[in-house]
């Protein structure tokens, strides 16, 4: 039900995209948060929007956390976070995240929480795609930094 009421809002014009700020809007920590306009977030087409691998965009924020979109392809970079968990939830295709003992496959609909402090790294073959919920200003490489960095709090 959801996705046609998406789909006829599509029809008319109005997008997740017209909804919601333009994109790469920064927004400050003070800022007060968007208005929730009365339509579904399709999740899977919000991600297909995202212009590049590995650079999470914010659709939505709950308390001080945000819901991101995120487009994965190829090797991400071993990186854990000390400060807080992080929750990958696979929109579709497939996620592999890796850890140093073992590794958790993600298809569409699964969902894993990476606890903080736990080095990971998130592979996908083919072209993934996911949300995360996370705090607000979370480093997608975590203790690592490095090339894969990129900019935190970027709207969708
Ligand atoms: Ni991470």
């Amino acid at each position: 039900m959801a996705r046609l009421i998406c789909g006829i809002r599509l029809l008319n014009g109005l997008s997740v995209a017209a909804a919601y700020p333009k994109p790469t809007r920064l927004r400050s920590q003070t800022d007060p948060k968007p208005e929730m306009p009365h339509s579904a977030i399709d999740l899977d087409r919000a991600a297909e929007r995202v212009p590049d691998f590995w650079s999470p965009r914010i659709v939505a924020e709950l308390n001080d956390y945000q819901v991101k979109v995120a487009r994965l392809k190829g090797e991400f970079v071993w990186h854990k976070h000390d400060e807080t968990d992080e929750l990958f939830l696979c929109l579709s295709g497939e996620l592999v995240i890796q850890f140093r003992d073992g590794d958790v496959t993600l298809t569409s609909g699964q969902m894993y929480i990476v606890r903080k402090g736990v080095e990971h790294r998130p592979v996908a073959a083919e072209e993934c795609r996911v949300l995360l919920i996370e705090p607000r200003g979370v480093v997608n490489t975590g203790n690592a930094g490095g090339d894969m960095t990129a900019p935190e709090d970027v709207w969708l």
